[in-house]
């Protein structure tokens, strides 16, 4: 989704800026637009389409000690030259880039207007440009003219705004949309992502809702909401620069689904308990001290997309090891009902990104009723990771391809050490425990088996199956949030029309659709409920349905019942999910390619949406 980044110091601000908005790419755009500072006035180069077409229209020997840059995702007005940012005022000496949605912008551009201010976009964006003109008058410097401004908004806003008439500082700001400084060596940096300015400094502040920063080359000064100026943390992140390369890969997509065995491994290094077959979970000890575990009558999921998909199965652990009623809930949906939640109510929120507005909305809401909220988050400091009481870093690293894949192994992994870690102190048994936990350390090994011994024959599979317009995926119990995350993997990226459904819900309607051109993908391991699914499989057979079986390397397909199997090695029935998303993930992006797809940047996707 949208991108920010700007930099001011004695460098060349444009090249920092563009290489921050080339590593923002991977959150998904339409446009992008820079402002820099030539003689002494505002530059602003800007249209729909891609960073690098950008670059071909920016002058190469431009030369700027400032620069703000911008890369948007349509939310108010499609992509063009006119809505991309950055968006001025009416004077052209004010540079305003935002995230986020402003609510009261109709309201606030018909005041302007009257005022004689005069709009040349659609976005809510250019509304703030033209409140700080207004402003800005007199001995008011920028970043009152800026905190007078955002007094008048509603909705949220991550915000970076550069003038001609003070070129030595850029001001930003936030609220509910991520913004964060960048502590350089007399020069400073903020972006809406770490991503961008990794590569310059590892120093980061961030800030908080309602703070105002002001930046110069050589410090930066954060005031509170009510002006107060604030003294901040100064975060440092540990950043492998691998992650943000294809390491020889030709798609990110592919590197993270390869990155699985190992991405796993961090998500449980630390929290198995081998002695005690339970899970060590600090954020866990902390939020339920003493016996306090005993009072939780509900748990509620939150989660948004692919999280979503990995909270359901979150759902089957929970019930299954802890006998607690449990819900999955879409974070976008949640706020809008009434949702019985009380102390009582333990929450866990799922959030790759760490930035889903839906999801920090939800957090809050739940926290307001009183509920403990958990979160399992990849990204350190996201605004998620600081919103919930306690939490679980997955530790996956970098999840550069729009389409998650190792978050979602890693989501799913650290709900099963939660189940442990309650069911243990209710009703798994030691001898249980010790058997999840024998397995759950040979899961490595057999995720490294499973990319070894499938990819070939799925990489075939897709090049047979890549012109079928439509797919169902089928799965029971277990297997049913993993048919439909393989469904949404490859609607998201080959844009073919996917759904996946509970196997024994099939003959309540979808059932009507199957002929021999519409293929069903069945995810069905040898586990308690294989014969019921084999059931499920000869309905499709009967009317002539294409039919893929994706089972262990045990259990007995009757001849002829499918066209395509793909196999991979057995495991405990909770476990199938973990080892099965990879062939699944797999066949959704040798699809993509073949059908010549942006495998990691797919059209009107984001990797971090943050508007509701
Ligand atoms: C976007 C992404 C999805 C992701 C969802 C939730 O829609 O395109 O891949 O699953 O957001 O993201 P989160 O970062 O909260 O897990």
């Amino acid at each position: 989704m949208c991108g920010i980044v700007g930099y001011i110091g004695g460098s060349n601000a444009v090249n920092a800026v563009v290489e921050g908005l080339h590593r923002l790419e991977y959150r998904g755009y339409d446009s992008a637009g820079i402002t820099f500072l030539e003689d002494r006035e505002l530059k602003t180069i800007k249209d729909k389409g891609r960073v690098a077409h950008l670059v071909d229209m920016i002058p190469p020997e431009i030369f700027s000690e400032v620069a703000i840059g911008h890369t948007r995702w349509a939310t108010h007005g499609k992509p063009s030259h006119e809505n991309a940012h950055p968006h001025h005022d009416c004077g052209g000496t004010i540079s305003v880039v935002h995230n986020g949605i402003i609510e009261n912008y109709i309201l606030l551009k018909e005041l302007l207007i009257k005022e004689g201010h005069k709009f040349v976009s659609e976005t809510d964006t250019e509304v703030i440009a033209h409140l700080i003109e207004k402003y800005y008058e007199g001995s008011i410097v920028l970043e009152q003219a800026v905190k007078m401004a955002i007094d008048s908004l509603e909705g949220t806003y991550g915000l970076v705004v550069l003038s001609s008439k003070e070129p030595d500082k850029i001001i930003a700001a936030r609220r509910a949309s991520p913004i964060i400084l960048g502590v350089g060596d007399k020069e400073n940096f903020v972006a809406s992502d770490a991503t961008a300015i990794v590569k310059y400094t590892k120093k980061i502040i961030y800030l908080e809702d309602g703070e105002l920063a002001v930046l110069t080359r050589n410090d930066i000064r954060i005031f509170n909401q009510r002006n107060i100026k604030v003294d901040k943390k100064i975060s440092s992140i540990t950043w492998d620069e691998k992650h943000t390369s294809k390491d020889g890969y030709p798609h990110f997509m592919l590197k993270e689904i390869h990155e699985q065995p190992g991405s796993f491994h961090n998500t449980l290094a630390g929290h198995i308990d081998a002695e005690e077959g339970t899970a060590h979970l600090g954020g866990m000890d902390n939020l339920f001290p003493g016996n306090s575990i005993h009072r939780i009558r509900r748990i509620v999921i939150l989660g948004c997309g692919t999280s979503w998909h990995a909270g359901l199965l979150g759902e089957y652990y929970l019930e299954r090891l802890t006998g607690i009623p449990t819900e999955v809930e879409y974070a976008s949906e949640f706020r809008y009902r009434t949702p019985s939640i009380d102390e009582d109510t333990f929450v866990i929120a799922l959030s790759q990104s760490g930035e889903t507005a839906d999801t920090m909305a939800a957090i809050k809401e739940a926290k307001n009723r009183g509920a403990k909220v958990f979160g399992i988050v990849n990204v350190i400091g996201s605004s998620v990771s600081r919103e919930v009481n306690q939490g679980l870093y997955i530790h996956v690293g970098p999840e550069i391809g729009v389409a998650s894949t190792k978050a979602f192994l890693s989501q799913a992994a650290a709900l099963f050490l939660i189940a442990l870690y309650i069911g243990r102190k209710k009703i798994v048994s030691y001898k249980e425990g010790m058997e999840y936990i024998a397995e759950l350390e040979k899961l490595e090994d057999k995720l490294r088996a499973v990319l070894a011994g499938t990819e070939k024959k799925v990489k075939e599979l897709a090049e047979k199956y890549a012109s079928y317009p439509s797919f169902l995926y089928l799965g029971r119990g277990l297997n049913f949030p993993i048919a439909l995350e393989g469904a949404l993997k490859l609607k998201e990226i080959s844009y073919i029309h996917a759904e996946g459904y509970p196997a024994g819900e099939m003959k309540h309607g979808p059932i009507a659709l199957i002929d021999k051109n519409f293929p069903a993908f069945f995810v069905a391991p040898g586990d308690e409920i294989f014969e019921k699914s084999l059931s499920n499989i000869q309905e499709i057979k009967a009317r002539d349905g294409k039919i893929i079986i994706l089972t262990d390397e045990g259990s007995v397909i009757p001849e002829k019942l499918a066209d395509d199997i793909i196999r991979i090695p057995a495991t405990i029935e909770v476990f199938y999910p973990f080892l099965e998303i990879i062939p699944l993930q797999l066949f959704a992006y040798y699809i993509a390619v073949k059908k010549d797809r942006d495998v990691d940047k797919p059209r009107n996707l984001a990797k971090s949406v943050t508007v509701e």
